[in-house]
């Protein structure tokens, strides 16, 4: 876990200070996901960085678990927590190759900015699925680098040698999308916001 959280650790810090790319964007996502939070919601977020989505939607839901590889991340996290007052949500280290949970656990998993950082993207949504209930819904956005930032595969490549960039897939959105369905889900809203390479998508698992 160390080797793989070093690059995140680094660049903790320097990513919590940077600022949303479009906080507009952001601000309708938040509320597209509300849209399926209920205050009886257990809810997991994987990958969650410094922690501000886990806490913006922690009043809308029961429980928050956010899990994130970087113990920088978790730190900063930690601490927005305290800053806000907010219980109901719990940070905890794991790396989400090997993170396990029971089966139907979660009527809502978060996964935003992370399914192209993971090597295996089929086998993470295989356990997005488990640990949702029936009916249960992932929420993602994801960079897909394959429509418009190809070239950009070797530059990552060689800049991950130099400690300069994380571990990173390329794929098209239409990857991403057949990825999700082939792992069960029923895709209700995929949406590229104009300019932006992140995909937003909401599946469901069916009942
Ligand atoms: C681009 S940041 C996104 C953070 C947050 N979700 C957001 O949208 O701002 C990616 C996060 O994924 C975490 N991460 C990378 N690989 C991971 C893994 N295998 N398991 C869990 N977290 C991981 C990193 O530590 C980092 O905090």
């Amino acid at each position: 876990m160390a080797n793989k959280a070093r690059f995140w650790d680094k660049v903790a810090q320097k990513y919590f200070k940077s600022p949303i790319s479009d906080e507009a964007v952001y601000q309708r996502k938040l509320e597209l996901t509300r849209e399926y939070l209920t205050e009886d919601s257990d809810v997991l977020e994987f990958g969650c960085g410094t922690g501000g989505t886990a806490l913006a939607h922690a009043p809308y839901a029961k429980s928050v678990l956010a899990t994130d590889i970087s113990g920088e991340m978790l730190a900063i996290a930690e601490q927005q927590k305290k800053d806000a007052g907010i219980e109901n949500v719990e940070f905890r280290q794991a790396d989400f190759d090997s993170f396990e949970d029971e089966k139907g656990r979660y009527d809502l998993v978060l996964g935003l900015s992370i399914l192209h950082l993971l090597k295996d993207r089929r086998e993470a949504l295989k356990k997005v699925r488990h640990v949702l209930k029936p009916g249960g819904v992932f929420v993602s956005s994801t960079a897909c680098l394959g429509n418009r930032m190809w070239f950009m595969a070797p530059i990552l490549w060689a800049g991950r040698l130099f400690g300069a960039f994380p571990f990173v897939r390329v794929f098209t959105v239409g990857q991403l999308v057949r990825s999700i369905e082939e792992a069960g889900f029923v895709v209700e809203h995929e949406w590229l916001p104009p300019k932006s390479i992140a995909v937003f998508v909401i599946a469901r698992k069916p009942e």
